[in-house]
């Protein structure tokens, strides 16, 4: 496709059986807003300018495109929903100057692929028409405008459920609401409408009339699945889930193994490598990215997380913007807390929790242990049961722990300290000074063993609970 193309996206409706405080273009499917997947197709179609039209939520859908688009979108205000027609004459004012095509989509058809936006331009042009309509097929389109053809079959326009007769209602393409259009055309046509319908509204569906009797209309029959529109939470539900089967059975395709595409729950953003392997109710959020051949066991949600080559996150991992390295092992039942940094074949078990810790290569800390504010270096390791101390109530403290040292188990590191390189720290010391290179610290009560005392121990501690058995029953029988 030489020429571009401007593309329009409605999205001033308010959504009320969403029943909902968020704009309904603002609910997520597979991570993304409705509206950010709209928007997405029209780049990847090729469009050359998109205007958003905005009404209902207006601050917090500009706020969302702005962030995600930045100045690549633009907005135009419908203050008063006067219907789909009055909308696009608003997204022309954003459009001045452009003379080219205009494909008008809406922002609650999330499913909709660049392939179809690519193939109703292309209709279009190999019709030599002025318009294009996108239309699909379901034995019931109730709700849905008709398609009206005449009996060589060319379009002749497009009824609405609500002015439709009987004998139009069982009419069973319908119009999804994607057009493609020159722009002239539509500027002239828009002009033209006339709120003479049940809804009293300007109706956009006129202009395929209008130019079914000028020029003629082309038009394009799709998949209904990828075209079905989000009215109310439960059809969000039913999107979701196709969604979800289509970007699994994606990375499928591409060479990933996917367990099970329908309990794999992968982000719109989300890059999975080739040999990757993703077992069942795995959780992939935001923009995570996953390296070539590692595994991501059941129960991981990780969130904005990279994960290298060959590393392996054990089930029911969580982590968040976090980085784990090559041939890493993580989990079970591990917390990466945001700006963790694990480099290569670093081992993190279960019941660990980092946070804005760094390891280097080969350092472990296999189980129990707070890192909290760490710099720790290669070939560290961590033992059961150590928490860095980085919090006084005020501040947070760094602990340094350089290459090669070793922390004993039940150890309490009180920052800010660093441990010097191959450096020991016993286990159960509270540390709260720093320890130098190759020193061992150690502040443990010395142990003293009572040869046969537990004997005697016992004994007393038997005789206390008789005595107190037998105050109890001369108590009662007292009272009684
Ligand atoms: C519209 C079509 C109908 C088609 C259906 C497909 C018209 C008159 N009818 O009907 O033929 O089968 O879509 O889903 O066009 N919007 C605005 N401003 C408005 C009105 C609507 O921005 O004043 C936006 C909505 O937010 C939505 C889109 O336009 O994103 C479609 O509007 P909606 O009210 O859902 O149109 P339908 O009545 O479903
Ligand atoms: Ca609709």
């Amino acid at each position: 496709m030489s020429q571009s193309f401007a593309a329009v996206i409605l999205a001033a409706g308010q959504g009320t059986r969403m029943k909902s405080a968020l704009p309904k273009v603002l609910h997520e499917i597979a991570g993304l807003p409705m509206l950010a997947h709209v928007v997405r197709a029209a780049q990847r179609a090729g469009a050359s300018r998109i205007v958003v039209v905005v009404g209902h939520g207006r601050e917090l859908v500009e706020k969302d495109l702005a962030s995600r688009f930045g100045g690549s979108v633009t907005t135009a205000l419908q203050a008063e929903q006067k219907g789909t027609g009055h909308a696009t004459r608003c997204a022309m004012e954003g459009l001045a100057g452009h003379d080219g095509e205009i494909v008008i989509l809406a922002g609650d058809v999330p499913l909709l692929e660049s392939e179809a936006i690519a193939a109703l331009v292309k209709s279009k042009r190999d019709a030599a028409k002025s318009l294009a309509v996108l239309t699909a097929r379901l034995p019931d389109a109730t709700g849905y405008g008709r398609m009206l053809r005449d009996a060589s079959g060319s379009v002749v326009g497009i009824r609405e459920h609500k002015d439709a007769s009987e004998a139009e209602r069982a009419i069973t393409e319908w119009n999804t609401g994607v057009y493609c259009v020159d722009a002239p055309f539509l500027r002239e046509s828009l002009a033209k409408l006339d709120t003479k319908n049940a809804q009293g509204e300007l109706y956009l569906t006129d202009v395929v009339a209008m130019a079914a009797s000028t020029g003629g209309a082309a038009s394009l029959e799709w998949s209904a699945q990828s075209v079905a529109g989000v009215n109310d939470r439960a059809q969000l539900a039913d999107l979701e889930r196709t969604m979800r089967l289509r970007l699994a059975n994606g990375l499928a395709k591409s060479g990933v193994t996917v367990r099970d595409p329908s309990t794999t729950y992968v982000g719109a953003e989300v890059e999975v490598a080739v040999d990757a392997i993703l077992e069942p109710n795995v959780h992939l959020r935001g923009k995570t990215k996953i390296g070539a051949g590692a595994r991501i066991d059941t129960g991981a949600v990780l969130e904005d997380v990279i994960v290298h080559a060959s590393a392996n996150v054990k089930p029911y991992t969580v982590a968040q913007k976090s980085v784990i390295g090559e041939a890493a092992q993580v989990g079970p039942f591990s917390h990466l807390r945001p700006d963790s940094v694990l480099g290569p074949d670093v081992h993190i078990g279960n019941f660990v929790e980092t946070k804005k810790t760094t390891l280097g290569r080969g350092s472990k800390a296999n189980h129990l242990a707070y890192l909290g504010d760490g710099v720790i270096g290669e070939k560290v390791n961590v033992g059961a049961g150590t928490i860095f101390c980085n919090y006084d109530g005020f501040q947070k403290h760094t602990t340094t722990l350089e290459d090669g040292c070793f922390i004993g188990s039940d150890s309490q590191l009180v920052a800010p300290l660093t441990i010097g390189k191959n450096a020991y720290v016993g286990t159960g010391t509270t540390v709260t000074r720093s320890v130098p290179e190759d020193a061992l610290a150690i502040s443990r009560v010395k142990q003293e063993n009572k040869l046969g005392y537990a004997s005697r121990l016992r004994e007393r501690m038997k005789a206390l609970a008789e005595a107190a058995k037998r105050e109890k029953a001369e108590a009662a029988a007292k009272n009684g």
